[in-house]
Order: structure tokens, then C-alpha cells, then sequence
């Protein structure tokens, strides 16, 4: 990449304690640098298997430097599991780590929702870094605080709110991402775009940003998209009120996943959702215009999966959203682009319409 770009650091500050955030490209390889490491009594690092096979020189040498000890991950979403954490709570515990220690997640949002579940319940809390390395959990996972394992009954239902201490980004990781996690990274930072992220839209819109191209754009994008997002945390860490509006086409989208039994990507879901949920946006005032565009930019980055689906299955999911108020379905709009609104209940009718506009436009 561009031998122009540096690295930035952003401190966010939210209620419970602040968030130290660096991006760059090779930046992981300084981590001596960016960690106050002394400062911990033992450094355990947790990594995603896949991630450490593919970057392991790089990996051995930073920890090295700062003593850390490495714990292998299975990053498996059936691995993000309540029972799995048990064998890593064990072995926390036979290493000596005590309330001073750290934990550092290295891998995608499996991997970083995973380890500060365990950060977050070790001896109850200690300190907890990521090193993100697919672009969603750049944009998304590893901003924010929220932490969860899955039990059998459903995803990410135990879990807390634990701010991470330090998160490094390094777009350097993202050469080896496969082109279908590039998809799930992008819907999210595109939702961020279309919810408020300006300078971000503008990359997008000007196409700038490349599924698989490590180029300064896309580290603009993920700078942006991570900024955005800390600032709505910083607004409502505990998701009381504006921390709402990063659900955007998360209504829709999380009934595609369940009705599609997961084997669809979140990424692919998020964007069916956020097409279905601007499509009822434009109905309830959005200019049209906005709605062509944001259609556009899903089209054009290939995140609309040619699917079929009965809308009454959809409609019948979404009322067990975990978000919904005593069985209403609640929706995050759009009054225009960059102007979320949420809490808005809208007619059966016009779901249904929606979801049957998506029907015939793939
Ligand atoms: N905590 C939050 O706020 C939050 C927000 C969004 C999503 N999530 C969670 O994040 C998870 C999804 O995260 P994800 O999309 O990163 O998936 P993931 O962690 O499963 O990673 C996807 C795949 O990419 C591989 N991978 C990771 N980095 C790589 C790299 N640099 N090169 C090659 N392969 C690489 C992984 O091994 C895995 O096979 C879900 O469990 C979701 O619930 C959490």
C-alpha cells in the first residue's frame, strides 16, 4: 500500500473507561510501541487459528517482543459458545493470570467477541486488546464494547459490555481476506455511510473502495467507519437511545438469517435489510432519490443475494427480535440519507410490500 500512510491514533471516550484506537497498514508489527506493556503481569494472546497460519512470522514476532503467551482459536461461530469458554477459563487460570493480566484477541469478530467474553468474566473483568483482522470487525465487532458467546437457544444471548483498553488496526491483515468476508465487512461500513458517515459515502459513491484492494481509500474508509462508530458509542455506550441507529437494516436482516438457517452471511442479510428497510423508508418520506442511490451501491458492490423467501416467514421472525418492545416491531428509517430515526413502527402491509419489492428486483 501507499508508503504515504502512516498511522492514526483516536482516543474515545466513553462512560466506562477510554479506548485507545490506532489504525494503519503494518502497524501490528510495532505493537511494542502502541501497548503500555509493562504494565500487565502476563499477556496472553488469543488467536484465530486461520489468522495465525496466515500470518504467523509477523504474529511470533510482535508477541514476542511483548512477552505474550499464545492460546490457539477454533473461530467458529459454534466455537463463540458458553460451553467453549470453559477450556479457556481454565487455562487462564493454570497460567497464573490474575485481575493485572491481559488478554489480546487477534482474529475476526468470532475471535474478538470470544476473547472479551473471557476478558469481561475472568475474576470479573480484566484489561482487553484487539487486533481485528477481517473488515468487519475493523469497522464494526471491535468498536463498542459489547461482548457476547452463544448458547444453544441463540446467538450472542450471554454477554456484557466491556470496553476494550487498546484496538489496533491493521488494514495490513486484510491482504489475505477472502472475498466474501470482504462483503460482509463492507455492507457494515456502507450501513455506517448511509446512517451518517459522510466522508465515507463519498468514497463509496465515487467507488473508491474495492472489494479485495488494500489501497489508501479503503484505509480512509475503515478510519471513518471506525470513527463513526465510536462517536455513536461514545454518545450512548449502553444503547439507551442513539446507539439504536447502528441497527439499521438489522430488523429485516436478522429475520433473513434466522429464516435462512445462517447459511446465508450476516453481510448478505445486513444488505437485504437495509434495501428492504429504505425501500419502507422511501414510502414513509425518504426521497426517492436516496433510495435509488442507496440501491445502487448495493448492487454495484454485489451485496444483494439472488434469494426467495415467504415474507410472512420473515414478518413472523422479526417478532422475536431480541430489540423488539413487548412483540411491536420496531425499525430504524431513514428520513434521508444520513438521517436515521428510530423506533418507528410501520403498517404489515407495507413490510409485506417491501419484502415482495426485494422478491422481484434479484
Ligand atoms: N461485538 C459486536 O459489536 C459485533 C458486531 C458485529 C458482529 N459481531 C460478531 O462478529 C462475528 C462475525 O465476525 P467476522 O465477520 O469477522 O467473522 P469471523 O470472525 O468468523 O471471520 C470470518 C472468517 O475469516 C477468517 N479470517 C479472519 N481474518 C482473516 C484474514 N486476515 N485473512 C484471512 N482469513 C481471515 C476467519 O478465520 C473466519 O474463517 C459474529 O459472531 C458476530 O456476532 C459482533
Amino acid at each position: 500500500m501507499d508508503s504515504k500512510i502512516n498511522s492514526e491514533t483516536i482516543v474515545a471516550h466513553y462512560s466506562s473507561k477510554q479506548s485507545t484506537i490506532t489504525i494503519g497498514h503494518g502497524i501490528f508489527n510495532f505493537l511494542v510501541c502502541l501497548l503500555p506493556y509493562s504494565k500487565w503481569d502476563v499477556i496472553g494472546a488469543i488467536i484465530s487459528d486461520r489468522v495465525y497460519l496466515l500470518h504467523r512470522q509477523t504474529i511470533d514476532d510482535s508477541l514476542q517482543e511483548i512477552n505474550a503467551c499464545i492460546k490457539g482459536y477454533d473461530d467458529t461461530e459454534y466455537n463463540k459458545s458458553y460451553a467453549y469458554a470453559e477450556n479457556y477459563f481454565n487455562y487462564l487460570l493454570h497460567n497464573q493470570f490474575s485481575r493485572k493480566s491481559l488478554l489480546i484477541g487477534i482474529g475476526g469478530g468470532v475471535t474478538t467477541d470470544f476473547t472479551g467474553y473471557l476478558a469481561s468474566s475472568y475474576m470479573r473483568g480484566i484489561d482487553v486488546v484487539y487486533v481485528p483482522t477481517t473488515l468487519l470487525a475493523m469497522v464494526d465487532a471491535s468498536i463498542g464494547g459489547k461482548v457476547a458467546v452463544n448458547i444453544e437457544a441463540g446467538k450472542n444471548i450471554i454477554g456484557h459490555f466491556h470496553q476494550p483498553d487498546y484496538i489496533i488496526v491493521d488494514t495490513g491483515f486484510l491482504t489475505t481476506l477472502p472475498v466474501e468476508e470482504w462483503q460482509c465487512g463492507m455492507s457494515e461500513a456502507i450501513k455506517h455511510a448511509i446512517i451518517g458517515d459522510s466522508s465515507s459515502l463519498n468514497l463509496f459513491l465515487k467507488r473508491e473502495v474495492s472489494i479485495g484492494n488494500v489501497n489508501e481509500s479503503l484505509y480512509h474508509c475503515v478510519k471513518n467507519s471506525v470513527c463513526f462508530k465510536a462517536n455513536i458509542v461514545e454518545q450512548d455506550e449502553f444503547e439507551k437511545n442513539i446507539r439504536s441507529i447502528l441497527n439499521y437494516g438489522h430488523t429485516v436482516g436478522h429475520a433473513i438469517e434466522s429464516v435462512f438457517h445462517y447459511t446465508l452471511s450476516h453481510g448478505e442479510a445486513v444488505a437485504v435489510g437495509m434495501l428492504v428497510e429504505s425501500y419502507i423508508s422511501m414510502k414513509m418520506g425518504m426521497p426517492q432519490e436516496d433510495f435509488e442511490l442507496i440501491k445502487e451501491l448495493l448492487l454495484y458492490y454485489k451485496l444483494l443475494p439472488n434469494i426467495s423467501f415467504s415474507t410472512s416467514d420473515i414478518i413472523d421472525h422479526m417478532q422475536y427480535d431480541k430489540k423488539n418492545i413487548k412483540g411491536t416491531i420496531l425499525f430504524v428509517l431513514l428520513e434521508k440519507l444520513g438521517k436515521p430515526v428510530i423506533g418507528k413502527e410501520v403498517p404489515g402491509t407495507l413490510i409485506t410490500e417491501a419484502l415482495n419489492y426485494y422478491l422481484t428486483m434479484v
